[in-house]
């Protein structure tokens, strides 16, 4: 049983965001880099939100801003109402933050380290709700094992774990599946999305598209600390919606087909917008001499969106 208050959804017109980030930008070495660059949205009280980006986007930068790790170079960044510089003790208490690198101490076992890190919040006689996170989490046998003893998998575990410990209302987790085995990202997303229902925000950073995908009411996408795109999951699948020829080969693709085509190994993937460009498609691989396996017609999905956002959000800054 989960007893902390869920926060109001974003019903009444005066409730603040869960998270509002205002023109925030970072630069780093003495300014000559821009990390983020006026980044500017509202995630709402009760929301699934998505932040996907490529490597060295600026999510960690904008999540360390958030936590209070790292100070913004320009701009301001509130958690329910609370800035997270001039009012770092209550934002903070709001926020459980599931950082992407792995850090403990290793003098302590798993509950020690649960139970420690209630104590830095203030949360007396948690035992209860520790023990339902061991649980959830997959990590009741391993609650006296050391941290030490632990392998990478299991410390991710146990990082979630500690930011759930003083049940607050809004949850970040930055790349929380990295590493970790399919079961324990089921277990994982099941107890996050009902912690979810029950009224928590959740902000979620991952490169796995699919999670997003399932996940996410909306989405944002960040490039070069810029936004590039920013709605509901379901919009973005439907603006870019089209047809996906999918199949394998072991031959070459011609250049002008080897262009638009997505190649992962021996799979390749071509956008089509309708079924006569399909027919189109097959006619030029078939004159290519190209012999095709497994053929499939699919929907785009987000990944072939985040790619197609990705690509001309590239063309457009050059
Ligand atoms: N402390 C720092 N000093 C200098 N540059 C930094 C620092 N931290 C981050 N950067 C740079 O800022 C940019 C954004 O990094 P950030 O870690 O926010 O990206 P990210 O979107 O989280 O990427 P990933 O998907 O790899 O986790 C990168 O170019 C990175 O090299
Ligand atoms: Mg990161």
């Amino acid at each position: 049983m989960l007893a902390s208050p869920p926060p109001q959804t974003g019903t009444r017109p005066e409730a603040p965001p869960a998270i509002r980030f205002d023109q925030v930008s970072k630069t780093y070495r003495g300014g000559q880099f821009k990390a983020l660059d006026g980044v500017s949205f509202d995630i709402h009280q009760g929301e699934f939100f998505g932040l996907l980006g490529p490597n060295g986007a600026g999510k960690t930068s904008l999540i360390s801003i958030l936590a209070g790790l790292s100070r913004a170079s320009g701009g301001a960044v509130s958690v329910l109402g609370h800035d997270v510089v001039k009012d770092y003790a209550q934002a903070r208490k709001l926020l459980g933050i599931v950082p992407q690198e792995l850090v403990f101490d290793p003098f302590f076992n798993v509950r020690e380290t649960l139970e420690i890190q209630s104590g830095y919040f203030g949360v007396r006689n948690n035992g209860a709700w520790i023990t339902e996170l061991l649980e959830n989490l997959g990590l009741a046998d391993k609650a006296k094992a050391n941290m030490r003893q632990l392998s990478g998998g299991m410390k991710r575990r146990v990082l979630v774990a500690q930011a759930l410990v003083h049940r607050p209302p809004v949850i970040v987790l930055d790349e929380p599946t990295a590493g970790v085995d399919v079961e324990l990202r089921q277990t994982l997303w099941q107890f996050i999305a009902r912690l979810n229902r029950e009224g928590h925000t959740v902000l979620l950073t991952t490169h796995y598209l699919e999670e997003a995908e399932a996940l996410c009411h909306r989405i944002a996408m960040l490039k070069a600390g810029r936004i590039v795109a920013l709605k509901r999951t379901s919009e973005l699948l439907a603006d870019t919606a089209s047809t996906m020829l999918r199949f394998k080969t072991d031959a070459v693709l011609p250049p002008e087909l080897a262009a638009q085509a997505r190649i992962t190994g021996r799979i390749v993937q071509l956008k089509a917008h309708d079924a006569a460009e399909v027919e189109t498609l097959l006619g030029r691989l078939r004159g290519a001499g190209v012999p095709i396996e497994d053929l499939e017609i699919g929907r785009a999905d987000l990944e072939d969106v985040f790619i197609e956002i990705m690509q001309s959000a590239g063309r457009e800054g050059q």
